[in-house]
């Protein structure tokens, strides 16, 4: 695992922002795994940036988010799929086709779930996953549990999740109480992974998922063995690394 220590929010978006934009540069048919929340916000909106400055092109990659609201529909404001759009697909040259987010309001979701890993296989895995990580450790929506699911799933989000997602929603009753996420063997065999982390209320998730030990208590905790993985944090989230 690498570390890299960032000052603040700010610098964390940029460094994270160039990493992703050298992947494209290095593989312009990458295919990325994006993942939603407050983190990579920054990301996305320097990524913008460096399009607008003919700096990346995404005309070729192809994206996979790691999970989306079950039970609301794709164009439903708070769902993932508009926060894609409204974040980043509608602002670069990525053709719609190319991102892929699980359907939140499928008919049949056990089939939504195996069609959504066949297409992140037929398309050959993912080449950079990006990942932000949960207070309680949770990566995409893989949450602390005696056992974590393999590949994509309906999962139940924890009180704690719904909580702290309840920002973009009126109130925590309004956020659905699942979802459909991808795996942690989905997450374990991307080539790289990029995990980002900002502000003191990661500290502890941090510590945890570096501290030599693996447990599915803490799901990220797992990413100590992959075999290329950047931890990028900021100041405040890296304050209990030793
Ligand atoms: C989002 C996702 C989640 C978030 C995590 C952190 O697609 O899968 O694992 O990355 O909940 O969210 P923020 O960045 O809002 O603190």
């Amino acid at each position: 695992m690498r570390i890299i220590i960032e000052k603040d929010y700010e610098s964390l978006s940029k460094k994270a922002s160039l990493l992703v934009a050298s992947q494209i540069l290095l593989k312009p048919d990458s295919v990325l795994g994006l993942a939603t929340g407050s983190t990579p916000l920054g990301m996305y909106k320097n990524l913008i940036e460096m399009y607008k400055r003919n700096e990346v092109d995404f005309s070729k990659v192809t994206t996979f988010n790691l999970d989306e609201y079950y039970g609301l529909s794709p164009d439903h404001p708070q769902s993932y799929n508009s926060y894609m759009k409204n974040n980043f697909f509608d602002h670069i040259n990525i053709p719609p086709f190319k991102c892929h987010l699980p359907k939140g309001n499928a008919k049949n979701v056990v089939t939504e779930c195996y069609t959504y890993e066949d297409k992140i296989s037929k398309c050959g895995g993912i080449d950079f996953q990006v990942l932000g990580i949960g207070e309680n450790g949770h990566i995409g929506f893989n949450e602390p549990d005696d056992s974590l699911n393999v590949l994509t799933n309906l999962v139940d989000l924890r009180s704690q999740t719904i909580e702290a997602n309840s920002r973009f929603f009126e109130s925590s009753c309004q956020v659905p109480k699942q979802a459909i996420s991808i795996g942690i063997a989905t997450i374990m065999k991307a080539k790289k992974i990029l995990l980002l982390a900002s502000g003191e209320n990661k500290a502890e998730a941090i510590a945890q998922m570096t501290s030599g030990h693996v447990t599915t208590k803490v799901p990220a905790s797992l990413l100590q063995t992959h075999q290329d993985l950047i931890l990028l944090v900021d100041e405040q989230a890296g304050k209990l690394l030793k």
